[in-house]
């Protein structure tokens, strides 16, 4: 498997998996502007050519936010969106990054426990904050390097 920042090429891949992941999916035209923006945290996890999973952030160092991770469903549960965030984070740790902020609905299990594993904390809650259904963010952070 391959982990790279993403590509204008890997856009339409992205979308679909968004349509297929997500109540509230982004569309191409997000996608390519979030990869394109300065201070892109986006990157790819490819296999035998075909994406298996996706992060989509950007930072404004020191500080930066992720708003996607997404791995397709049959490729779940082999480490691979650890990998993917652990790259991107590695990754920007050389561009500046200290701090790394995410929301994450309250009923999302998995995500969750994905990001206490990789060293997130919950610092907060905002409440009602989804729609599609309703449901509370828990704001997580990470501190980096030098703050740990
Ligand atoms: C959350 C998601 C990205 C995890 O992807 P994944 O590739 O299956 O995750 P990994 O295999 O790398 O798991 C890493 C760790 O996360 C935790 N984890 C992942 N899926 C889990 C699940 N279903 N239940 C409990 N813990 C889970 C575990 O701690 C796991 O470590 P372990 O396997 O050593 O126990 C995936 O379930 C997904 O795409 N969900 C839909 C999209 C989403 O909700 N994204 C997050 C909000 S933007």
């Amino acid at each position: 498997m391959e982990i790279r920042r993403s590509l204008p090429s890997d856009v339409s891949a992205i979308a679909a998996a968004e349509r297929e992941i997500f109540s509230d999916p982004w569309c191409e035209r997000d996608i390519t502007s979030a990869i394109g923006t300065e201070g892109a945290m986006c990157y790819s996890a490819i296999k035998d050519g075909e994406l298996v999973a996706y992060v989509i952030g950007r930072i404004i160092a020191p500080e930066g936010e992720i708003y996607r991770i997404a791995t397709l469903p049959r490729f779940r549960g082999r480490g691979i969106a650890y990998r993917l965030l652990d790259y991107a984070y590695k990754t920007e740790l050389g561009e500046g990054l200290e701090v790394l902020f995410l929301e994450v609905r309250s009923q999302n299990e998995a995500a969750k426990a994905l990001y206490r594993s990789y060293g997130f904390k919950e610092v907060g809650i905002r409440k009602k904050y989804y729609k599609n259904p309703d449901d509370d963010a828990i704001v997580m952070v990470k501190q980096g390097v030098h703050n740990t």
